[in-house]
C-alpha cells in the first residue's frame, strides 16, 4: 500500500504543478482581461458619454489640443516628464484617428465623396510629425518647436472637421443614421483605448 501510495504521489506531482500553473495562468490572464477591460471603458467613457459622434470627436480634439498645451508647458529640463506626456498624446491621437479612418471618413465619403483623400493624407501628416517627435531628443529646443507646428496643423483639420465636414454629414443623416454612427465609433474606439 505505501508503495502504490508513493508511485501515485510521484506521478500525480507533474500533474498537480502543470493543472496549478495553468490555472495561475488562467487567473493572471483574467485580472489582466479585467484591468484591461477597465482601462478601455474609462478611456472611451468621455466620447461614449457624448450625446453623437459629432460630439465626442469635438471632446476628443478638445483633449488632445489641451494635453498638447500641457506638454508645450513642460519645461525642456524635464525630458523624461516630454517623454511620458507625448506617447499619452500619441495614444489619444491614435485611437481618434482609427475612428475617424474607419468609421466616420468612410461614411463621408459614401455620402459626399471627395473628402476622404485631403483628410486621410492630413492624418498621414500628423503621424508623420508624431514619430518625428517621437525621435528627437526631448531636451533639444526644436522639440516645442516643431510640437508647436504639429498643433498648428491639428487644429486647422479639426477646425475643418467640426465646423464644416462633421455637421453637414450629421445633417445629411437621419436620426437613426446618426445613432448608428456614434456606436460604431464608439466599438472602433474602445478596440484600441
Ligand atoms: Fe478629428
Amino acid at each position: 500500500m505505501p508503495r502504490t501510495h508513493a508511485r501515485k504521489t510521484r506521478h500525480e506531482e507533474p500533474a498537480g504543478f502543470i493543472a496549478n500553473a495553468a490555472k495561475s495562468v488562467l487567473v493572471t490572464a483574467g485580472v489582466a482581461a479585467l484591468a484591461n477591460l477597465g482601462r478601455k471603458v474609462v478611456t472611451q467613457a468621455p466620447t461614449a458619454m457624448a450625446s453623437d459622434w459629432c460630439e465626442g470627436l469635438t471632446r476628443e480634439h478638445e483633449a488632445t489640443l489641451a494635453a498638447i498645451d500641457k506638454l508645450l508647458a513642460t519645461s525642456i529640463d524635464h525630458p523624461q516628464r516630454r517623454t511620458v506626456q507625448l506617447a499619452a498624446i500619441k495614444h489619444m491621437i491614435g485611437k481618434h484617428a482609427l475612428q475617424e479612418e474607419n468609421v466616420i471618413y468612410p461614411m463621408l465619403a459614401r455620402e459626399s465623396g471627395d473628402a476622404m483623400g485631403a483628410l486621410n493624407k492630413e492624418h498621414g501628416q500628423v503621424k508623420a510629425m508624431l514619430f518625428e517627435l517621437s525621435r528627437m531628443d526631448k531636451a533639444d529646443a526644436g522639440f516645442a518647436t516643431t510640437l508647436a507646428q504639429l498643433r498648428t496643423a491639428l487644429e486647422e483639420h479639426m477646425r475643418e472637421e467640426e465646423d464644416v465636414l462633421f455637421p453637414a454629414l450629421r445633417e445629411r443623416l437621419s436620426e437613426a443614421e446618426n445613432r448608428k454612427l456614434t456606436r460604431e465609433m464608439n466599438l472602433a474606439g474602445v478596440m484600441v483605448a
